[in-house]
């Protein structure tokens, strides 16, 4: 698989709407809440509770979910370290175009490399790339094992299983992190919603 730029003789066009006109006009600005976690810490609940709430605020947003994504734009990725870098760069990028779009965009990927997580982070202008650590603890996701993947991974049926037998690399500055093990959903979704406000990406 390879990642290397392969277009030659295009020209970026620079359009008249800004960024700025965008966010003026909806009232908000455009940003990336990006959800890393383990699988089953809580992710899509939460990024999808939140979309909820701004929504009803006039928000405009949306959702891209690793399990989603995975049936289309990245159904050709598995879950080697490579591909999963792709994945990530992929949906990076995908981002991006939303928040130039002038849109909230929650992603939900385990997205378990730091050095890839960066690479999204330097892609965003400094501010618009919120990364929101769901703390749950592995003990914590297979004890609840939603999907039953935990217990499959450890009976060695599902290979390269994140915390199991592929590496999680936690953030070590977050803008947000939260303790999705044990705290309520909608205490939750309040940390994430008073980040927004007091760094003015929302009003209150
Ligand atoms: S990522 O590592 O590339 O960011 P992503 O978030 O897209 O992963 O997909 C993770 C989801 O795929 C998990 O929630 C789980 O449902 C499913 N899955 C299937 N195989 C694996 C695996 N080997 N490791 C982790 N998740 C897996």
């Amino acid at each position: 698989m390879t990642t290397a730029h392969q277009s030659s003789n295009v020209t970026w066009h620079q359009g008249e709407v800004t960024r700025e006109n965008k966010d003026a006009r909806n009232k908000h600005k455009g940003a990336v809440l990006w959800f890393t976690g383990l699988s089953g810490s809580g992710k899509s609940t939460l990024s999808h509770a939140v979309e909820h709430k701004l929504f009803q605020m006039g928000v405009h947003t949306t959702v891209l979910d690793g399990d989603n994504v995975r049936h289309g734009l990245c159904g050709d990725l598995g879950f080697s370290d490579v591909a999963r870098r792709e994945n990530i760069r992929r949906v990076g990028e995908v981002s991006k175009l939303f928040v130039d779009a002038g849109v909230i965009v929650l992603t939900a990927f385990i997205s378990p490399f730091r050095e890839d997580r960066q690479v999204v982070r330097k892609l965003h202008q400094e501010g618009d790339f919120i990364e929101v650590y769901c703390a749950a603890s592995l003990e914590a996701c297979e004890t609840r094992d939603v999907k039953g993947l935990y217990e499959r991974a450890r009976k060695g049926e599902i290979k390269d299983f994140t915390g199991i037998s592929s590496p999680y690399e936690a953030p070590e500055q977050a803008e947000v992190v939260v303790d999705t093990g044990s705290l309520e959903l909608e205490a939750c979704v309040e940390k994430v919603m008073m980040y927004l406000q007091n760094k003015g990406v929302i009003k209150a």
